[in-house]
């Protein structure tokens, strides 16, 4: 029997999730305001990085388990977990425009173009601004569903990229197990979409005819 909490529930499951989601900031917020860091420009870009993907794979994660498990409500958190992949990017790209280069945008440029793995993170970022931008009810209705939908599917780009950017980083040092681990994940997470498409489309030529 598919999970179905009531709307009051699902407002505080919403609340929870809220509050979880804010824990890694605050974490990082403390550890760096108490000094408590010993490299805290790495720690900084390498743990907002990291929630920046852990975001987008579980904001990918939500329409195959809404479908799989019949969990229609799940549909109420994609927004807010997208939200938090743009924060945490957000945040990881501040870091490094401010520790990296002090906000000097030619010298910041210079290196996006330089390092390959930094050109992939910086288009995925890039890519991010508009889906947050129009991440509203009222940009939604602005658009129409239709191109909201076909712009929103740019996330489909943005996750192998932030994947891309991080197996590149990697590459480097030879240290690929958890950038294959992401690879996996987010390769799945595409698969089941491709899955439900084509299954769509065989149920409507089959009433077609
Ligand atoms: C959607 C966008 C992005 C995602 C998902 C992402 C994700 C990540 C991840 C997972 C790491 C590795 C963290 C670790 O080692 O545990 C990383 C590292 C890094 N990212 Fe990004 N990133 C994004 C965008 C960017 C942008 C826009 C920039 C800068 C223009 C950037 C610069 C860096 C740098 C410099 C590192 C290496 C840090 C180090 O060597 O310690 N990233 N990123």
């Amino acid at each position: 029997m598919p999970l179905q909490p009531t709307p009051k529930q699902v407002s505080l499951i919403k609340g929870l999730v809220f509050v979880l989601a804010l824990v890694p900031f605050v974490r990082l917020f403390w550890l760096t305001w108490s000094g408590q860091l010993v490299e805290p420009l790495q720690f900084i870009t390498r743990s907002t990085g990291d929630w920046a993907l852990y975001f987008l794979c579980i904001g990918l994660a939500v329409t195959p388990l809404r479908r799989l498990a019949h969990w229609s409500w799940l549909a109420r958190f994609r927004r807010m977990l997208g939200l938090f992949g743009f924060f945490y990017a957000a945040l990881h790209f501040t870091t490094f425009l401010w520790f990296d280069h002090f906000f000097d945008l030619q010298e910041m440029w210079k290196d996006v173009l330089k390092r390959p793995f930094i050109t992939i993170g910086f288009i995925a970022f890039v890519l991010l601004i508009p889906l947050a931008l129009t991440s509203t009810n009222a940009m939604m209705k602005r658009l129409g569903g239709k191109r909201w939908q076909w712009l929103h599917r740019l996330v489909y780009l943005i996750a192998p990229l932030g994947v891309l950017h991080y197996w590149w980083m990697k590459a480097g040092k030879n240290d690929l197990g958890q950038p294959l681990l992401f690879a996996g994940i987010v390769a799945v997470l595409l698969l089941v979409r491709v899955y439900f498409a084509w299954n769509k489309h065989a149920k409507s030529t089959a009433t077609a005819r």
